[in-house]
């Protein structure tokens, strides 16, 4: 493995984008298609910013449905491969909990699959959405899609063992197992993820985090920063089973697993 065991903070499906799209295939473009049909639905202007971009192909289904998109992320793996196989966007690198990237105003900022939960404190969240208010024109959108920590209170089915998962990538046979459990004291869902592999080199532990945000809580915080929200739901959406499909109307409830947000800025200074 070209990780290595002092290096918990490798990921090695986010350090290899080319992995982790094979892991996470979305070969109908379904996170990209509910992006686009947010910013239609709620009339969003050409300029948008994927803020946490990946591997970028959502940035370029934006690019494709005629937006102007600049993709954002930390990792320069993602932005690299970006540029590489999903062209069509300008790529930089930013990071989310605080940015300002100095580029005329965005009409909407998107922000997918859970990205935003990278915001682990109240302070980082503040960063991300005064960042967003900055970089927004006025009655600029938000549409984000991420966990929902809601799911959490009294369930325990994505908590209660391991699971296990194995793939075969360049030759080599992995095997990962994975536990999460609720930090309760930081509010972070926290995941640790033990890979092995069949080329002779020695497990090595990942551990990764997202904040538990809680839909009433979310709904808070963006209004202290001028956004009014416009709707806040479990599904459908691109991550959700059945997933989103054109046509689907918001559900009103936010008690599965993922949440699904827009919000507009009301008040931008
Ligand atoms: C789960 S991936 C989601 C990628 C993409 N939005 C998608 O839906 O396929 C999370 C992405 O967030 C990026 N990321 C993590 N922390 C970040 C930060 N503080 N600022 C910007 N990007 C970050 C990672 O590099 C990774 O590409």
């Amino acid at each position: 493995m070209t990780t290595t065991a002092a290096n918990t903070a490798a990921n090695l499906l986010t350090d290899n984008p080319e992995l982790y799209e094979a892991r996470f295939p979305d070969r109908e473009r379904i996170a990209g298609r509910w992006a686009e049909d947010c910013l239609r639905r709620y009339g969003a202007g050409e300029r948008v910013l994927d803020i946490g971009c990946g591997t970028g192909r959502d940035a370029a289904h934006l690019h494709r449905a005629g937006r102007t998109v600049t993709g954002a992320d930390l990792s320069d793996a993602m932005l690299e491969y970006a540029r590489a196989h999903h062209p069509g966007p300008e790529y930089v690198r930013a990071d989310l909990r605080g940015f300002d990237l100095g580029q005329e105003p965005f009409d909407a900022v998107v922000c997918l699959d859970s990205a935003l939960l990278y915001c682990h404190t109240n302070e980082e969240l503040d960063g991300f959405l005064a960042s967003c208010r900055r970089c927004l024109t006025p009655g600029g959108l938000l549409v984000a899609e991420m966990r929902n920590g809601a799911f959490f209170l009294g369930r325990t089915e994505l908590l209660d063992a391991p699971t296990t998962n194995g793939f075969t990538w360049q030759g080599t046979a992995y095997r990962s197992t994975t536990t999460l459990y609720v930090d309760r004291t930081a509010q972070l869902l926290r995941r640790t993820r033990t890979w092995t592999a069949d080329d002779g080199c020695p497990p090595v532990e990942q551990r990764s985090a997202w904040r538990l945000l809680f839909p009433q809580e979310l709904r808070h915080v963006l209004t202290a920063h001028g956004f009014e929200v416009l709707a806040l739901y479990d599904g459908p959406g691109p991550r959700t089973e059945p997933p989103w499909r054109e046509g689907d109307l918001p559900a009103e409830t936010a008690d599965a697993d993922r949440l699904h947000l827009v919000a507009r800025l009301t008040h931008h200074r």
